[in-house]
């Protein structure tokens, strides 16, 4: 298949690949390299509390930084609330983000005792007061991402998406996980074919995409106007320049980095980009997925999680370089 554009209301998103949000993860930094390989239509940022946001500004939270190479990007919302759902908006417009998500998935304990994520899910009322005054506040493109809900019910995740696309939402990413698969059971693909017949708007298709021949799966079995690629694109940051290159040659060259050097990479934009308190944690959590490239990766692993400094993680990852050269 040949790829074609997405479009997100007024949005352009070409290629139609997507990267996810995961907190801790999808950071400026992640976002830059992806961006240097090159073949990913649309950046997401981790969740960003509706609640803390207002108080926050690029310099004083990183996790609102960004730089023109990371575009076009969405800001994910987390919020329990709709009254929250305003001052947010305003504060990711005054950063130029280009479009708002809404986070109806995130399974984290704590995060749905207080009403957000998943939590709405099972309050369809409140879902639908918070999408609404989120279109109210907003021209911006705004998207949903959810998973199956918390028990399977064709009927449930039919009427809440069609709700999604009634009250405004301009696209639903679906992760077709149920709240107690978390990660571990594989994504129930063929929820996100039904959901693509329900509805009029596009719907991007997320879960287990780790190579161009699944991606090109998810879209011929789903009928998937984008996929979303989240932990394979922090194993390899430059699988979308893959997909691209192998779904639409032309798009993308096919020349794939050495690992070490994208790790070396990450490394120096970290140190550009963040402050050094951040600078290790960041490395470890990157380096839990990005260790997976190698047979011993384990090694990589333990190495850096280890490791007291930045610079002591640097040169243990160097070390290990040239052992696997
Ligand atoms: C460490 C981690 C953090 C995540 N954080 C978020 C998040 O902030 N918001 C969200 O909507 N989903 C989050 N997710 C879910 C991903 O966006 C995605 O739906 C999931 O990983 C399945 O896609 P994949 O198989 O391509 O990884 C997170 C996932 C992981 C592994």
């Amino acid at each position: 298949m040949k790829l074609k554009p997405l479009y997100i209301k007024n949005l352009k998103v070409d290629p139609p690949l997507i990267l996810a949000p995961m907190s801790g993860l999808t950071h400026t930094v992640l976002r830059q390299l992806v961006a240097e390989f090159g073949g990913c239509g649309l950046f997401y940022t981790e969740m960003l509390s509706a609640r803390a946001l207002p108080s926050e500004s690029p310099d004083s939270s990183p996790w609102l930084r960004g730089t023109p190479q990371e575009r076009p990007i969405v800001y994910q919302l987390l919020v329990s609330h709709p009254e929250e759902v305003a001052a947010a908006i305003a504060k990711i417009e005054s950063c130029g983000g280009d479009g708002i998500d809404l986070n109806m998935g995130c399974t984290t304990a704590l995060i749905a005792k207080r009403g957000g994520g998943i939590a709405l899910m099972k309050k369809p009322k409140r879902a639908e007061a918070i999408v609404r005054s989120s279109r109210k506040a907003t021209n911006l493109p705004l998207t949903a991402k959810i998973r199956l809900g918390w028990t399977m019910s064709w009927n449930g995740l039919r009427d809440f998406c069609l709700m999604l696309q009634d009250s405004g939402v301009d696209a639903v990413c679906l992760h077709p996980r149920l709240k107690e698969d978390r990660l571990k059971r594989p994504a129930r693909w063929e929820y996100i074919g039904k959901i693509k017949e329900l509805l009029d708007i596009p719907v991007i298709g997320n879960g287990d995409v780790n190579s161009p021949q699944a991606a090109n799966r998810m879209f011929e079995l789903t009928g998937c106007d984008g996929v979303m690629i989240g932990r394979a694109a922090v194993k390899s940051p430059w699988l979308f320049r893959q997909i691209a290159n192998s779904l639409s040659p032309g798009v993308c060259d096919n020349n794939y980095p050495d690992p070490a050097d994208a790790f070396k990479r990450f490394i120096l934009i970290l140190e550009n980009s963040m402050e050094p308190e951040y600078t290790l944690p960041l490395l470890k959590r990157f380096t839990f997925y990005f260790s997976q490239n190698y047979a011993f990766g384990h090694t990589l692993w333990t190495l850096v999680h280890n490791a007291d400094s930045l610079a002591t993680a640097t040169v243990m990852a160097n070390e290990f370089f040239q052992g696997t050269a």
